[in-house]
């Protein structure tokens, strides 16, 4: 049988930057700057700048995606200052969920972030799920046991077949890497893509966690995503301080481009 190919991704996470005075400008900037056959574009602003980006997206190019940056746990309820997943609706498709500065700075355990997940897919949202280890895990060679028990702890419970109808999106976030300039390497997220899906198909996937696409994320650059790419595992990337800059997410949408088009080549 031949497997339909894994679509080639490329998400921005703005994290905590912009307003809802500039975010539009700066989506349709982005916008303009990568249209790039068979790459699919995703753009996570802040909760309070997805109408700005709704909007310059709508008029400037409807192809490109929106995600928000996490959901609530719970549906609706006496959670003062917190955003829901069905009050997404009209704003965005997409959902980061997991990401380690939420982990980090809103103590989000694996528990947790599964019930998100299982909110997420309810609403409709395709969740992009970030996992990733710290720099001591790696340095005493213990990267894919956190990741794999990061997995665990997020999807146990949760049926695979929801799951993968909601076209999970896996990123592969290692901490060390995220901001700080100093990136993986090509060869360490592939076998990190590697162990995922084997990890998938131990929690219940089977053959299917062969389709779920798995991006890299930590310091992605137009100059460096070539390593990524040149991984078959790897389908896309995450990309955090790089995807404020237009420059940047056209190099790096450009690249993207070149693999969807080889993919495409493959199986044609
Ligand atoms: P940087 O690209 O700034 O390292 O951030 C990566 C990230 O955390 C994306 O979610």
């Amino acid at each position: 049988m031949i497997r339909a190919m894994r679509p080639v991704i490329i998400a921005a996470n703005w994290k905590m930057n912009t307003t809802p005075a500039d975010a539009g400008e700066l989506a349709r900037e982005i916008a303009r700057r990568t249209r790039v056959d068979g790459v699919t574009r995703v753009i996570c602003p802040p909760f309070l700048c997805l109408a700005a980006v709704r909007d310059a997206l709508a008029e400037a190019d409807p192809d490109v995606a929106i995600g928000a940056q996490n959901v609530h746990h719970e549906l609706a309820g006496a959670y003062t200052g917190e955003i829901s997943a069905p009050m997404l609706d009209g704003l965005a498709t997409w959902v980061i969920l997991g990401h380690s500065e939420r982990r980090r700075d809103a103590g989000e355990t694996d528990e947790l972030i599964g019930a998100k997940l299982a909110r997420a897919v309810e609403a409709g949202l395709r969740p992009i799920l970030c996992v990733g280890e710290q720099l001591a895990d790696r340095e005493a060679g213990r990267a894919i046991a956190v990741a794999e028990a990061q997995l665990g702890g997020c999807l146990t419970g949760l049926d695979p077949g929801r799951l993968g109808a909601a076209q999970l999106v896996i990123a592969y976030e290692p901490v060390w890497a995220i901001g700080t300039g100093r990136n993986a390497r090509g060869s360490d997220a592939a076998a990190m893509a590697e162990a995922i899906r084997s990890t998938l198909s131990g929690l219940g996937w089977g053959e299917t966690s062969r389709d779920v696409p798995i991006l890299y994320g930590g310091s992605v650059t137009a100059a460096n995503i070539g390593e990524f790419f040149a991984e078959p595992s790897i389908d896309g990337a995450l990309v955090g301080g790089a995807s404020l800059k237009p420059d940047e997410m056209a190099g790096i949408v450009g690249r993207a481009g070149l693999t969807a088009a080889a993919r495409l080549a493959a199986i044609a």
